[in-house]
């Protein structure tokens, strides 16, 4: 029987980088559109694109692009009646994930950030507010359940991370994903309105404030635990915190076991992320014969840190899928 394919991410995401749209975040290249002139984003092109690339998948055809991606998912053909086939159109128009990431600017430098790599030049290239308002008038975007992620660079580097924000919340969106550092703190998102799914994520990456500088070149470890503290305080928002392994750095149990300690102080504690410096897998050729067996056995140990202290531990399924490899 003839294969067919299905990608959620592809139908409902826009992910803005610093000269394309693409239409999802994940381990493979992704599908996009390169976008000549950011004043002009034409709604129309973007579902044009979308949809090809939909029709593709439905026909069994993998785009390049799309190799190895693990949210990728075989579907049966089934045939559509008339009815279903008018709905889907109309849900393939409406976006439901938006990942705010065409700024790079950030107020640390850690060592292991891959956007140094992807996106060597930190200048930002157009305002995404006036996009966000135009999206908005067109319909384009989901004032039912739209969820915003803001990647990056640093939030608390983009200028107009205040009015945007606030743009998508007055919008009726309240589930927010905020991926950040945590060095500054950031007022405006006490003013936001944000629903039990919203949650930060801060890249902690240590447990320490000396392995924080080595890791960040900035000595703000106490800083950011503070300010954590306080939008603990004063918001509803819930926490992830990060730790990425890094060779000869993080990645020894000791300093597993002090950031375990530092983060199960707080009370709204989502989940820890687990995860391997993507410059050891994914960005490199040959990538997995670089990541050390003993990794194995820090997640593990990890995961069991993390039992014990009734802690969410979380790895992505790309990640669980190299340390079975080892
Ligand atoms: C590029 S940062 C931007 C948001 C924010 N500045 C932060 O650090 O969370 C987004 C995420 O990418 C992760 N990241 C960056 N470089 C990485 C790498 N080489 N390997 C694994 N994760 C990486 C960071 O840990 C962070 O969780
Ligand atoms: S299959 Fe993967 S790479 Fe392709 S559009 Fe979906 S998420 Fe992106
Ligand atoms: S805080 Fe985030 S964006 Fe900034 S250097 Fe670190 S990983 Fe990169």
């Amino acid at each position: 029987m003839k294969k067919s394919y299905y990608c959620e991410k592809l139908e409902k995401t826009l992910h803005f980088l610093p000269e394309e749209i693409k239409f999802c975040c994940s381990c493979a290249e992704g599908l996009g559109i390169k976008i000549k002139d950011f004043s002009k984003v034409d709604k129309k092109e973007i579902i044009k694109v979308k949809n090809k690339y939909i029709k593709q998948l439905k026909n069994g055809v993998i785009p390049s692009q799309c190799f190895g991606c693990l949210e990728l998912k075989e579907q049966k053909i089934q045939k559509e009646s008339l009815f279903q086939k008018i709905l889907k159109k109309k849900e393939n128009k409406v976006v439901s994930h938006v990942i705010v990431d065409h700024y790079k600017q950030c107020d640390c430098s850690c060592i292991y950030c891959s956007q140094k790599i992807l996106h060597p030049d930190v200048i930002q290239k157009y305002e995404l507010l006036p996009i966000i308002e135009q999206l908005y008038d067109q319909k384009l975007l989901s004032k039912q359940d739209l969820v915003v992620e803001f990647q990056g660079g640093n939030i608390s580097m983009l200028s107009e991370f205040d009015n945007l924000i606030k743009t998508f919340n007055s919008n009726e969106c309240h589930e927010f994903r905020l991926l950040m550092n945590g060095i500054k703190y950031l007022p405006v998102l006490e003013t936001i309105s944000f629903n039990n799914s919203s949650f930060v994520s801060i890249s902690l990456d240590s447990g320490t404030r000396e392995t924080f500088c080595k890791i960040k070149n900035v000595d703000a470890f106490e800083q950011t635990i503070e300010n954590i503290k306080k939008l603990e305080k004063r918001t509803d928002l819930r926490f992830s915190f990060k730790y990425i392994l890094i060779k000869d750095v993080n990645d020894n149990k000791e300093e597993i076991e002090k950031f375990i300690n530092v983060v199960k102080s707080f009370e709204r504690l989502n989940n820890v992320i687990f995860d391997i410096d993507y410059r050891d897998t994914f960005m490199i050729p040959e990538s997995t014969k670089k990541v050390p067996s003993y990794y194995k056995e820090l997640f593990d140990y990890a995961e069991k840190l993390c039992n014990d202290n009734k802690i969410v531990f979380t790895i992505s399924e790309y990640t669980k899928k190299i340390l079975s490899d080892l």
